[in-house]
């Protein structure tokens, strides 16, 4: 299989394949995922908290982040490497540019923000400029202060109707690629089919055009917690690439994420 790009991610949802997205930190996990044929491997700033333990994704920098993408690259060879632009690195446009040159230089192929219709210049300039751009709406989890906890976001008419309107801002801006995480399953299908460009889904039902998880969750991990919306596949498997094969052919079978993983 050739190298993933977003075109190739485009015409799986015209095709209606299912994309399976995971986060990746290094080389090694990086290295198996490929192997295992995931599309997209993200290097989230939910490494915040994975990796350094703190409570939120705040406290992590571009520098952090553009030290495990060089190592994600490294073991990536066919996947869509995205890096998260973390929070307070795009409060401006020019401020986008830089810490999107520095994310693009360390081996990404797209970046990601959280936000809605007050990025749209900023993401039709990076566009412009030459960087790829995903979106991420719904839970977004820089805004943690904001929303008072982590929250189920989208509920009510008035709230589902702003996310349906923030979705359609950001494919008109120039996104390739919409993150939308932990929305009621009826208003993540109406975004899906509102969207020519693919919604990749955590929390928000079986109905997007694709999965992600954090690596850690889909292995049982963080212990003694795991997030509604997310599964251990290593329980059923006890090995970590067939608990990665288990999660992409329920991914694409739509067995994952079932009932029991989404919100109403
Ligand atoms: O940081 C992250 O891992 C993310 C995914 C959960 C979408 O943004
Ligand atoms: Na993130």
């Amino acid at each position: 299989m050739s190298k993933i790009s977003a075109s190739r991610l485009l015409k799986m949802k015209q095709e209606q394949q299912k994309i399976t997205c995971i986060t990746a930190y290094d080389a090694s996990f990086a290295s198996l995922f490929d192997q295992v044929g995931i599309q997209v491997l993200l290097i989230g700033d939910s490494l915040g908290m994975v990796l350094q333990g703190h409570d939120s994704t705040l406290p992590v920098t571009i520098d952090d982040i553009c030290y495990h993408t060089r190592a994600v690259k490294a073991g990536a060879e066919k996947a869509l490497v995205i890096a998260d632009l973390p929070f307070m690195t795009y409060s401006s446009p020019e401020q986008t540019y830089a810490s999107s040159a520095q994310l693009m230089r360390a081996g990404a192929h797209m970046v990601k923000l959280e936000g809605g219709q007050w990025l749209t210049e900023t993401i039709t300039g990076l566009t412009q400029r030459g960087v790829p751009v995903c979106g991420h709406l719904g839970l977004t989890p820089q805004s943690v202060n904001v929303f008072g906890g982590y929250k189920v976001q989208g509920r009510g008419e008035a709230q589902a109707e702003q996310l349906l309107q923030d979705a359609l801002a950001l494919e008109t801006a120039g996104i390739q690629l919409l993150v939308l995480e932990c929305v009621p399953v009826p208003v993540a299908e109406k975004i899906t089919q509102a969207l020519s460009i693919p919604v990749i889904g955590i929390g928000a039902g079986n109905v997007t055009d694709g999965q992600i998880l954090v690596m850690h969750d889909a292995f049982g991990i963080s212990a003694g917690f795991c997030p509604k919306f997310s599964k251990n596949f290593l329980t059923e498997t006890g090995d970590i690439r067939k608990a990665v094969a288990l999660y992409k052919s329920q991914v694409e079978s739509g067995e994952f994420p079932a009932q029991e993983h989404s919100f109403y």
